[in-house]
């Protein structure tokens, strides 16, 4: 066979800078049933500061996840940091004289900080001013996506390489817009936050009438509270990483180690209060409710301080709400504690061949 069709199942990849974790769906009697999932913890600097430092760490990841869980496909959807794209709403003419697509090549060049040229480009219309056709001031409402091509190729290669054929390259916010998309379906009249907490970044996006307007991500996740830990008590990074996930240690005061994490989620919730007034310049809808996922999320009572921060409720999204998983082969403790961490590994298995790509590979 020489192209894949459309009926052909694929397996989604997350590289994210902790772990990489890979998601089969298959189609089952109204819905989907998880057919292989797994996460593969990555040694630290693999990814340092968004380059992939050590390729080969990623690949062997990736082999060994595909050959120890049960996927049957190589044909892999796999995502580039939302960091690595520029993702805006612009305005365009929406006369019938002009291609969208030709629009965008000239009008994106005054967004994006690389050289048309080097960007693979893709959009989404959000909306079009109820004018006719032909009318010249007729106005569209564009999501603009612009990645760089080299960063494409770089996450296009690593699955390359471990033996899969990446037919989609996909963005990570909108793999978790899938992944929520399928659990907690589509509310057309609610404004909702996608807040994915994870290692090296938290991302934010944001969601009006089930279609991402907004999006941007933080500088601050997991790993600046295990170093904060590690340097306040002059230890070794996996001793702090222990005791931020609750391993109680002797002569260590817990208390400290809350106080340590209290401290950065303060800085967290500041920021994410910040991106919602940026939100807040492009919009005047207001932020219903926030779904938080990623390992950051695993903290205790992270989603009642956020939202006394906030002052939004906060939900621990499930990334395996609507999926049904097999007892037998899934330890049930286990798939409730990867429930947040899996969102963008979901998301991923949710696309498919005939899906408008955002960027095809
Ligand atoms: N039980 C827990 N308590 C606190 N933090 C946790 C827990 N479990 C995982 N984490 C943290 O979650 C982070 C990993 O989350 P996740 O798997 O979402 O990141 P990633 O996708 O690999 O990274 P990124 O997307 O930021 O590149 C790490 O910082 C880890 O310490
Ligand atoms: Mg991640």
């Amino acid at each position: 066979m020489l192209f894949p069709s459309k009926k052909d199942p694929v397996v989604g990849i997350d590289i994210g800078s902790n772990s990489v974790k890979l998601v089969q769906l298959e189609e089952a009697k109204g819905g989907h049933s998880l057919k292989a999932f797994g996460s593969f913890e990555l040694e630290r600097e693999t990814i340092y500061e968004d380059n992939i430092e050590k390729p080969e760490v990623i690949v062997n990841a990736i082999r060994t996840l595909v050959s120890t869980e049960n996927v049957s496909t190589k044909n892999a959807v796999v995502a580039i940091p939302g960091r690595a794209v520029v993702i805006k709403k612009i305005t365009l003419p929406a006369s019938s004289e002009y291609d969208v697509g030709d629009l965008l090549s000239i009008e994106a060049e005054q967004y994006i900080p690389f050289d048309v040229s080097e960007a693979a480009l893709d959009y989404h219309i959000i909306s079009e001013s109820e004018t006719i056709e032909d009318d010249e001031d007729a106005q569209r409402e564009v999501l603009l996506i612009a990645a760089e091509q080299e960063k494409v190729n770089d996450y296009k290669s690593l699955v390359e390489e471990a033996g899969l054929n990446p037919i989609v390259v996909d963005v990570d916010v909108f793999a978790i817009e899938n992944g929520y998309e399928l659990n907690y379906g589509v509310d057309e009249d609610a404004v909702i936050a996608l807040i994915d907490a994870g290692a090296g970044v938290t991302s934010v996006n944001i969601l009006e009438e089930g279609i991402t307007t907004f999006t941007r991500d933080i500088n601050c996740g997991g790993d600046v509270i295990t170093f904060t830990i590690r340097d306040e008590l002059e230890i070794d990074v996996e001793m702090a990483e222990q005791l931020k996930k609750g391993a109680v240690m002797e002569g260590i005061s817990p208390l400290k180690i809350k106080g340590i994490i209290i401290e950065a989620l303060e800085e967290l919730c500041s920021e994410v209060s910040n991106s919602f007034e940026l939100f807040r310049e492009t919009s005047e809808a207001a932020i219903e409710k926030i779904l938080l996922t990623g390992g950051t999320a695993k903290i205790e009572g992270i989603d009642k301080f956020m939202s006394g921060k906030l002052d939004i409720p906060v939900e621990i999204a499930n990334s395996f709400r609507k999926i049904e998983v097999n007892e037998k082969v899934y330890d049930p403790e286990y798939i409730e504690y990867m429930a947040p961490i899996a969102v963008v590994g979901v998301g991923l298995a949710m696309r498919k061949f005939e899906d408008k790509l955002v960027t095809s590979a």
